[in-house]
């Protein structure tokens, strides 16, 4: 049996349209807040391989996606490279920062410190239906950067935007550490089981200038590409450029992904047919209509499906809101599997 989604990853028509939602599994979940309510603290669940293998699995039990992401986060990388995470109820991560280049030249991947996710990945393999991709991912260095830099998003990133200006430099130290780590894990991500691979650049679209969006997104990304290729050949990666509407068509040109992921605000009757003539695209739900459901979340499923056809993998333009009713997500799930050959 072939994947769907793994078909349109790799330019094929699929037999039907692949479905599978950023946060899929999460606090929306009744079973997922059983589970993080007895671990505690949410680092504890992301390093625990049999509750992390389980929450992974919770959504496709539930829905049956077609893309089952690792739970694990995005921060774990600078975890691994010495800094301290931690995540506070109701406040989200704090990460220890890095203020000069002293710090920076310290950091070090303990790739073992990450080991616990490749235990997951192997667990959940054997455990997925036929049709559903194993889904590895990374932060971009760029997005990355921004937490160990401001070490939270409470200020907008104002320091890492203000690295971004006044000490590139300063920034491009960072971003290589975060480069060659994250390569590394990923590849490892993939020996473990993963089948596809996305990089979340959630705030890709706070650098507005073209020359700094080459540098600090464009560039990094297509080097993590170009190394995780040149171990894994076939394994197709997903970038996610959030909100960089300026500058989509040269991120899918030149980084060398197989796919990008769009936000809600693209429209696809314009920009999304003329990206899509590049590369596959995933996305453009907004998480807000899956909080609405009914007759206007259908009517922009449908939408997505008569400007894309099949070739396109269904998601939303950013992760699934808590207070999204799961009985929403079964309904998005049920739609799209009407959109087939
Ligand atoms: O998508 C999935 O279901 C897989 C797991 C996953 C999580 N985070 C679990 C998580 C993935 C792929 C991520 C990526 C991630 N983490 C990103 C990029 C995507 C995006 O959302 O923009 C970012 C920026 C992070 C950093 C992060 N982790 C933040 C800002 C927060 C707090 C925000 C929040 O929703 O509370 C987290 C915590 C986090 N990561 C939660 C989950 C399920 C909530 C933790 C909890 O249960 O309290």
């Amino acid at each position: 049996m072939t994947k769907p989604l793994l078909d349109v990853l790799q330019g094929k028509t699929p037999e039907h349209m692949p479905v599978w939602l950023m946060r899929q599994a999460g606090r929306y979940l009744p079973e997922y807040r059983e589970l993080r309510a007895k671990a505690k603290n949410f680092l504890n669940l992301c390093l625990t391989p049999e509750w992390a293998t389980e929450i992974t699995l919770q959504p496709i039990r539930r829905f049956g996606m077609d893309g089952a992401i690792l739970f694990a986060d995005i921060l774990l990388v600078p975890m691994a490279l010495g800094l301290s995470l931690d995540f506070r109820e109701g406040e989200g991560p704090i990460l220890e920062c890095v203020t000069d280049q002293h710090s920076i030249e310290r950091l070090s991947y303990n790739n073992g410190l990450v080991h616990p996710v490749y235990e997951t990945l192997t667990r959940i393999k054997p455990q997925l239906p036929d049709h559903t991709t194993l889904i590895g991912f990374c932060g971009a260095p760029w997005t990355v950067a921004c937490y160990m830099i401001d070490g939270n998003s409470k200020n907008d990133f104002a320091q890492a935007k203000q690295w971004a200006s006044q000490q590139p430099e300063l920034l491009d130290s960072v971003i290589q550490k975060l480069v060659d780590a994250s390569a590394r894990y990923l590849c490892k991500q993939v020996e473990a089981g993963a089948e596809a691979l996305q990089i979340f650049d959630s705030w890709a679209g706070l650098i507005t200038d073209e020359a700094a969006f080459r540098r600090f997104v464009i560039e990094p990304t297509r080097t993590i590409v170009s190394r995780v290729k040149a171990q894994h050949p076939y394994v197709p990666i997903i970038g996610f450029p959030r909100e960089a509407w300026s500058h989509y068509k040269r991120y899918i040109r030149e980084t060398g992904v197989d796919a990008m992921s769009v936000d809600h605000a693209l429209s696809l009757s314009t920009d999304g047919k003329q990206l899509q003539a590049i590369k596959p695209l995933q996305g453009n739900l907004s998480p807000d209509l899956l909080v609405q459901g009914g007759e206007a979340m259908k009517r922009s499923l449908d939408h997505i499906y008569e400007q894309m056809g099949l070739r396109h993998i269904m998601n939303l333009g950013h992760g699934v809101v808590p207070q999204t009713p799961p009985e929403h997500v079964a309904d998005l799930v049920k739609h799209t599997r009407g959109f087939k050959a």
